[in-house]
């Protein structure tokens, strides 16, 4: 018989205790772990002697279907996605709150039904009325499409069976449904779980694309969007800082396409704006060179992105000197100062040090070392680099400049963006580049560059 049972699960993670902490082992984030009734059926039995179905099996030879697409129009999401939204699948797209996903699948959907219809929208935070004026303020007063607020999953369902199915369906978000068989709270790990999974299948039996929502929470009170990545096909994360207008849609996993690509946004009065040349965002129009600046050429997925690195090297006699960064990895700048120290003899440890990444980016190429250092080291110096310069390299613990990929991708855009001289790892493939190349076998070359010895 099942009988209930209190057990505690993470709300970031969905890994499950027996008692209560503050910290979740698993994904060692604080304050997370909340209590959940479950009901626990007494051992799971072995499959006994009864038979089952036999399952058909294919080869590799057999026909491959091309998977169709719905394409929204709003290039910058159908690039992430993979080229457009493919029957069957279902996407999770995570953010904080208040970053824009409602708007962005809004405008996805808006997109979609203006081409043809069959697009839903349910809604479990808005009411349908400001579901419609939001739409109508994006321009889509004429989209076929069809609104709806329900938290209900039976009855989400039941409605979707009701009639022919739709083409897409937007669910936001997911930790405002619940599942009337379950005890627990909305938002709590089993609903959020129970929730996605009945989504999921109706996508898969009915061949319906499915967007769902799900909101990033700090503080472990509802559960996060991680508890359900291994269970949708593509995960995408909006992201973007809340001080600067433009947003960053990034794909984590695609069983439909590459990850690692972006989608650029601006938030605007009237929605969400494409930005296809997003280098322009990131650096400033700089006439004349300062100290502690450097540009790297990097990569977002297949996409090379320009930004902006700014660093301030200030000694102070505290005896634990600041480390701040933003838009960086605070390890990945603990090691190039390591290696600053260490290698070059630079003397860093005794100074407060400051990293930003210009216009909220965060970068996740490793390739950005040799851009840091080159920043570091500049405003250590107090000289600027020279003018028109990017680098791109990654920088060992031994202090050598290690070739990174796809350096011809990042010189060309250098070069179209009017950059004249870049300082790359000695080794670099294929580059075949107008600009002034320097390479460097150790980050020691790259310091007498700039001390100019
Ligand atoms: P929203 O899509 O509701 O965020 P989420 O669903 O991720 O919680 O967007 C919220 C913010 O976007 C809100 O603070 C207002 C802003 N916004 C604009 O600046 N312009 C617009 O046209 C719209 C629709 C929203
Ligand atoms: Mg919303």
């Amino acid at each position: 018989m099942a009988k209930a049972q209190l057990s505690y699960a993470c709300q970031s993670c969905g890994s499950s205790y027996r008692k209560w902490s503050g910290r979740c082992d698993a994904c060692g984030e604080w304050n997370s772990i909340a209590e959940e009734r479950t009901a626990l059926s007494s051992v799971p039995k072995g499959l006994g002697h009864k038979r089952g179905n036999v399952i058909e099996l294919v080869t590799l030879k057999s026909e491959a279907r091309d998977v169709p697409r719905f394409a929204s129009g709003i290039q910058e999401f159908d690039r992430v996605s993979g080229g457009g939204l493919v029957p069957g699948s279902a996407v999770l797209i995570g953010g904080d709150p208040g970053i824009g996903k409602s708007t962005l699948l809004l405008q996805v959907l808006g997109g979609l039904a203006t081409q043809s219809g069959g697009c839903l929208y349910i809604s479990g935070e808005e009411a349908a009325d400001q579901v419609r004026m939001r739409a109508r303020r994006l321009g889509y007063a004429d989209a076929d499409m069809h609104l709806a607020t329900a938290t209900n999953v039976r009855n989400i369902l039941t409605t979707l069976d009701a009639g022919p199915p739709p083409r897409v369906v937007v669910i936001d978000s997911i930790q405002t449904l619940y599942v009337d068989s379950l005890d627990s709270a909305p938002g709590t790990v089993a609903q959020v779980r129970t929730s996605a999974h009945e989504l999921v299948s109706y996508a898969k039996r009915k061949g319906v694309a499915m967007l769902i929502v799900g909101h990033v929470t700090k503080d472990g009170q509802i559960a996060g969007p991680r508890v359900l990545e291994h269970m949708v096909d593509t995960v995408l994360y909006f992201e973007g800082d809340r001080g600067h207008q433009f947003r960053i849609l990034r794909a984590v996993k695609n069983r439909y396409g590459g990850v690692d690509e972006i989608g650029v946004f601006e938030m605007t009065g009237k929605g969400l704006m494409e930005v296809s040349n997003p280098s322009s965002l990131f650096l400033t129009d700089r006439q004349t060179p300062v100290a502690g600046s450097a540009v790297f050429a990097g990569l977002e997925g297949s996409r090379p992105v320009l930004v902006e690195i700014q660093a301030l090297v200030a000694p102070t006699p505290a005896a634990n000197p600041r480390r701040a960064v933003v838009g960086w990895d605070s390890g990945r700048l603990a090691m190039v100062l390591a290696v600053l120290d260490a290698r070059c003899g630079l003397g860093l440890s005794g100074a407060d040090v400051y990293l930003n990444v210009a216009g909220g980016l965060r970068i996740g190429d490793p390739a950005a070392d040799l851009a840091a250092a080159a920043a570091l080291v500049s405003s250590h110096l107090d000289r600027p680099l020279p003018e028109g310069t990017v680098l791109f390299g990654e920088i060992s613990l031994a202090g050598e400049v290690r070739p990174v990929a796809q350096a011809d991708a990042r010189l060309k855009e250098a070069a179209k963006l009017g950059f004249t001289r870049a300082l790359i790892p000695a080794g670099s493939k294929n580059i075949d580049s107008p600009m002034e190349i320097a390479t460097f076998e150790k980050l020691q070359d790259l310091v007498d560059l700039l001390s100019g010895r």
